[in-house]
């Protein structure tokens, strides 16, 4: 087999077989097939696309040119949710421990993040103390005792796609959703789980600029989870201004415990409700979501789903008092105002500006060597539908100090605020459910 030959057929939309799609994928992580080659099959795949067979066959392919996690030392199903990535996203931090009080175990792998904030690796660590690197036996056995583990990705999960994804970002070839589908489900099906929930989400911060694209990108990744036996739904969900209302590491981790006890903002608690249904129907603790929604709202109003999330801290090194304090966590040093320049409605808020504006702050990684600084971040005091006045109080920057750094980040916070004389449409958040 030839690579050229695999190039070609791509480029003139032929389907590829399981043996070439395999011959393909061995080449790339053995480096026999050099790096032009594999950017230039992508490139092909970007125009013309895979069928659904081809889609999973590279799926497996990647998943098994690594570690293959076994969880079956964890009794029940394990249930793995992903999201596609947005800015404030801090789900799991609240889905973790409740959907684990209501009794579906989660052996969570969680990535770091780079660009924007960071990821719920990150985040965990702005507990002192938060070891998100355990052994498999720690791991298992905290699983096992109290429902719950979060640590960070180890060993070799799917480094065939660790090497297509990078050459893929560098060559223009990320916006392809056979090759996006097959790279996120490969991960999860290597990282063991027996059912995966999808959030993929869509608008200005997100991969997916459209709803129609990110039910496209869910269908593909439903049919991969069906394709290889993983009980697999998608719910595609609005990111067309962040999630939530704070943006930053601590500031997440304040927030998810402000849901976890029955406050927080309506939006996030809302997702968290409905992701956290689908994954106690996949986890088989439910027959339907409005029993699962039940639940969940039980598990947040008796306290156990917040007693779970100490129980998690305490278990992984933290100091649980921070669940019932959260006044423990880093503090920046200054808060700075960003103000409204005229009244009207809040129409929009572009979720990657204020991503990049909290990564300016310190909150997020420009390079992989960077150090987040767990304090900073911002605080979205309006979002969109709110009425504002010229003067009121758009968001709040905790930053390190009131500096230039701070100024750049307030005109770039002011700036990602669209303001409109007329209210806005509503929009929901949870556009659509594929399965
Ligand atoms: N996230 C991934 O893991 N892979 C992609 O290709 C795009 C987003």
């Amino acid at each position: 087999m030839r690579a050229v030959d695999m190039i070609r057929k791509k480029r003139i939309g032929e389907e590829m077989t399981d043996a070439e799609i395999r011959f393909l994928v061995d080449g790339v992580v053995k480096g026999t097939i050099p790096d032009y080659q594999a950017a230039a099959w992508a490139m092909a795949v970007c125009f013309t696309g895979m069928t659904a067979r081809e889609t999973a066959s590279l799926t497996m392919a990647m998943a098994e040119s690594g570690d293959l996690v076994d969880l079956s030392g964890i009794r029940g199903v394990k249930v793995d949710k992903h999201s596609t990535g947005g800015v404030g996203d801090k789900t799991t931090l609240i889905l973790a421990p409740l959907v684990a009080s209501c009794g579906v175990p989660i052996a969570k792998m969680s990535g770091r993040g780079l660009g924007h904030t960071g990821g719920t690796i990150d985040k965990l660590e702005s507990i002192a103390g938060f070891r998100t690197e355990l052994s498999r036996e720690e791991f298992f056995s905290q699983v096992n005792e109290i429902g719950a583990a979060v640590i960070g990705q180890s060993g070799n999960i799917a480094p065939a796609d660790k090497k297509l994804y990078a050459l893929r970002d560098v060559t223009g070839t990320v916006d392809s959703i056979p090759l996006i589908a097959s790279s996120v489900m490969s991960k999860k099906i290597a990282a063991g789980a027996d059912a995966i929930l999808l959030d993929v989400k869509f608008g200005s911060g997100a991969f997916m600029k459209t709803a129609e694209d990110a039910i496209a990108l869910a269908e593909a990744m439903v049919a991969i989870g069906t394709e290889v036996g993983r009980n697999t739904i998608a719910a595609i969900t609005d990111m067309d201004q962040p999630l939530g209302r704070n943006i930053g590491n601590a500031l997440e981790v304040r927030e998810a415990i402000d849901v976890l006890r029955g406050e927080g903002p309506s939006d996030l608690r809302e997702l968290c409700l409905a992701l956290g249904s689908h994954m106690l129907v996949l986890g088989g603790k439910s027959a339907g979501e409005a029993d699962a929604r039940a639940m969940l709202e039980q598990a947040i109003a008796s306290g156990a789903a917040l007693r779970k999330l100490a129980q998690l801290i305490a278990a992984q090194g933290g100091d649980p008092a921070v669940a019932e304090q959260p006044e423990l966590l880093p503090r920046a040093a200054a808060q700075v105002r960003v103000v409204s320049s005229r009244d009207g409605y809040v129409h929009g808020i572009d979720a990657e500006e204020i991503g990049v504006a909290a990564m300016r702050l310190g909150a997020g990684r420009a390079a992989k060597e960077d150090k987040i600084d767990f304090a900073v971040g911002l605080e979205l005091v309006a979002k969109r539908g709110d009425r504002v006045g010229q003067g009121d109080t758009l968001a709040i920057l905790h930053a390190r100090a009131d500096d230039e750094t701070a100024a750049s980040a307030r005109e770039q916070v002011l700036a990602a605020y669209a303001i409109e004389s007329e209210p806005p449409e509503a929009t929901p958040l949870i556009h659509a459910v594929v399965s």
